[in-house]
């Protein structure tokens, strides 16, 4: 459903995508892990919209997404390194917002569903500012959901997360899949998403150098061992 042809991107001098070509198919996880550097970022913020690919084409259900495209924006959730929040509003003020943005129907209901499912539902009404790294994530991944998009990307979505909320963003990230959306995780941490993912795409150097189907009976000695192998060849 989602297709990403011979993406490249030039920032200044350097190029930092090369010819990168991904699909992403309904209902399935999709990772691009790599080593810091790699281009990851620059892989998702091209492909969300949020920077202008130098070549190639995104296509989402066979229509081509240009830059700020609305087909994008209603069919996409996407979480990078900003959380897009407001420090003086409060959880539910925040995702009123982003709810009237987004004419999201049954709202109320909705961002109560949504805030008990993140855990933030007791803080609902404090203004976030106070808020840890975990809440503010939780809050986030609220505002994601609360267009019901059929497909999510995530830029290094566990990053400093406690234990806790970590369980909680896979348990969500699984339960999505599950109900049919599509989800893109990027990582610099192959073991931290290859218990979620059923394809990996290792992203080196702005290449993707392979990709494999992860299966749930593979040892995670041997996974890792091969993972390691394709981030130091060449
Ligand atoms: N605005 C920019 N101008 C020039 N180079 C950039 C810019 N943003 C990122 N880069 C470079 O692009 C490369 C890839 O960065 P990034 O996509 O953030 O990698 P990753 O997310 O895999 O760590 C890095 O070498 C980085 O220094
Ligand atoms: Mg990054």
């Amino acid at each position: 459903m989602l297709e990403i042809k011979n993406l490249t991107k030039i920032l200044g001098d350097k190029l930092i995508l090369r010819n990168v070509s991904l699909t992403l198919g309904k209902g399935e996880i999709l990772a691009v892990v790599g080593p810091n550097g790699a281009g990851k970022s620059t892989f998702f913020k091209c492909t969300v919209g949020l920077l202008q690919p130098s070549g190639g084409e995104i296509i989402l259900d066979g229509n081509l997404v240009k830059k700020k495209s609305a087909i994008a924006r209603k069919k996409i959730g996407f979480l990078g390194h900003e959380s897009f929040l407001y420090n003086n509003l409060s959880p539910l003020e925040n995702l009123q917002f982003y709810g009237k943005l987004y004419k999201v129907k049954n709202l109320e209901e909705r961002m109560k569903e949504l805030l008990k499912e993140v855990g933030l539902y007791l803080f609902k009404d404090v203004p976030i500012r106070s808020f840890s790294r975990g809440m503010m994530q939780r809050l986030a991944i609220a505002r994601v959901l609360l267009a019901e998009p059929d497909i999510l990307m995530l830029d290094e979505p566990h990053t400093g997360l406690d234990q806790e909320a970590v369980q909680l963003l896979n348990k969500i990230i699984i339960d999505k899949k599950n109900s049919g959306t599509s989800i893109l995780i990027i990582s610099h941490d192959f073991e931290q998403v290859h218990k979620l993912a059923d394809r990996v795409a290792v992203l080196k150097k702005g290449k993707i150098v392979e990709t494999r189907e992860l299966a749930e009976s593979m040892d995670l000695y041997g996974m890792k061992e091969w993972y390691e192998k394709v981030v130091s060849e060449g």
